[in-house]
C-alpha cells in the first residue's frame, strides 16, 4: 500500500472549501426543517465523514441510522447498476422526514434504488443531500435537494471516499492518478 502522494493527480477540494460548504449546507437544512426533526440515512462507508461534520451545523434534533449498498466492488470504478443492500436500516422510518446523506452521485443507479426501497416503508419525507455530484455521468434520474459541489468526470478520493476501501481518512478530495494507481496496485 502506497502514500496516497503517489496517486494524487490534484487538490480538488481542499479542506478549508469542505469545510465552509458542509456548514452551508448544514444551515439551509436547519432552515428547511425548522420546527421538525430529522432522521439523517447515511448511506455507508463514503458518507460517514460528510454525516458526521454536517450534523454538527444541523439545529433541529437528528437521529442518525446507516444503510449499506454495495455497486462498485473492489477493483470496479463503473457502477455495476445492480444495487444489493448489504447492511440495513435498524430504524422504523414509517412517518419519518428522512434525510438521505451521501458521498456521491455518479451514474445515479445507487441512490435511485435507495429511493425506490426507502419510499416503500413510508416516510413523512424523503430527500437526498450528496457531497459531490457528477452529472455528466447520469444515466438515472435523481431528485438531489442538497448538493456541496459539482465535480467533473474524474475517480475521486479522500474524505470518506475510497480507492480499493483506503484513504477515506484523507481531509481533502483529491483527483486520483489512475494510470500511476494501476501500475502501483
Ligand atoms: P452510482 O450508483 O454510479 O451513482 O455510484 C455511486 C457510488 O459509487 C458512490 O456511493 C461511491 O461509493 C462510488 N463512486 C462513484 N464515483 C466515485 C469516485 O470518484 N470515487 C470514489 N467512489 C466513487
Ligand atoms: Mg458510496
Amino acid at each position: 500500500m502506497q502514500d496516497y502522494h503517489d496517486y494524487l493527480a490534484e487538490v480538488l477540494i481542499p479542506e478549508v472549501d469542505l469545510k465552509a460548504r458542509v456548514q452551508a449546507l448544514g444551515e439551509a437544512i436547519s432552515r428547511d426543517y425548522a420546527g421538525k426533526q430529522i432522521l439523517a440515512i447515511c448511506i455507508l462507508r463514503g458518507g460517514v465523514m460528510f454525516l458526521t461534520d454536517l450534523i454538527r451545523h444541523i439545529q433541529p434534533p437528528v437521529a442518525i441510522d446507516f444503510m449499506g449498498v454495495s455497486s462498485y466492488g473492489v477493483g470496479g470504478r463503473s457502477s455495476a447498476g445492480q444495487v444489493r443492500i448489504t447492511y440495513d436500516l435498524t430504524t422504523n422510518i414509517s412517518g419519518a422526514n428522512v434525510l438521505i446523506v451521501e458521498d456521491i452521485i455518479d451514474s445515479g443507479h445507487t441512490l435511485a434504488s435507495v429511493i425506490e426501497m426507502l419510499r416503500t416503508r413510508n416516510p413523512a419525507s424523503l430527500e437526498i443531500c450528496t457531497l459531490l455530484n457528477k452529472t455528466s455521468r447520469r444515466e438515472v434520474d435523481v431528485p438531489i435537494k442538497y448538493c456541496g459541489f459539482e465535480i467533473p468526470d474524474k475517480f475521486v478520493f479522500g474524505y470518506g471516499l475510497d480507492m480499493d476501501e483506503y484513504y477515506r481518512n484523507l481531509p481533502f478530495i483529491g483527483v486520483v492518478d489512475l494510470e500511476k494507481y494501476e501500475a502501483g496496485a
